[in-house]
């Protein structure tokens, strides 16, 4: 099955919505294979986010990010870094919709509330960079009979 990193950025969890967050994707059908909470260092939070190094905004959110604390975690199923991502929102919250994660919660880019891997390359390089190859949880859901036909 496919797997989708997906991390609560630091004003997530100052804002409290750890469990609301859980919840959606846990609710969806999802399954967590892996969670940790951390504050990132700031080689860990630039590799992240590398591919945007040439951005003005990139010195601030390495320093957003490695702020901490993070809840990182991998969650499987069918279709979870698309349908993730719609789950989350457009990046700017004022242009993604209500129901959405930064719809509900957000108003500046600068401050969305999680990130959601983009592609299954991008997924990878994630789950490498957050995780050992021993921390993922290899398990079926009792409900997975009753989420897939
Ligand atoms: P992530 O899931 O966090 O990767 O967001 P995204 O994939 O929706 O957007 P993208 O990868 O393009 O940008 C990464 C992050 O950089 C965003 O989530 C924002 O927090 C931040 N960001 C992107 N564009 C801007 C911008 O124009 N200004 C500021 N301040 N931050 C930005
Ligand atoms: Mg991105």
């Amino acid at each position: 099955q496919e797997k989708s990193f997906i991390m609560i950025k630091p004003d997530g969890i100052h804002r409290g919505l750890i469990a609301d967050i859980i919840k959606r994707f846990e609710a969806k059908g999802y399954k967590l294979v892996a969670i940790k909470v951390m504050v990132p260092s700031k080689d860990l939070a630039s590799k992240h986010y590398e591919e945007h190094a040439q951005r003005p905004f990139y010195p601030g959110l390495v320093t957003f990010l490695s702020s901490g604390p993070v809840v990182a975690m991998v969650w499987e199923g069918k279709d979870v870094i698309k349908y993730g991502r719609k789950m989350i929102g457009a990046t700017n919250p004022l242009a993604s919709t209500p129901g959405t994660i930064r719809g509900d919660y957000g108003i500046d880019v600068g401050r969305n509330i999680i990130h959601g891997s983009d592609s299954v390359e991008s997924a990878q390089r994630e789950i490498a960079l957050w995780f050992g190859a021993g921390e993922l949880a290899e398990y079926d859901l009792a409900m997975g009979k009753w989420v897939y036909e």
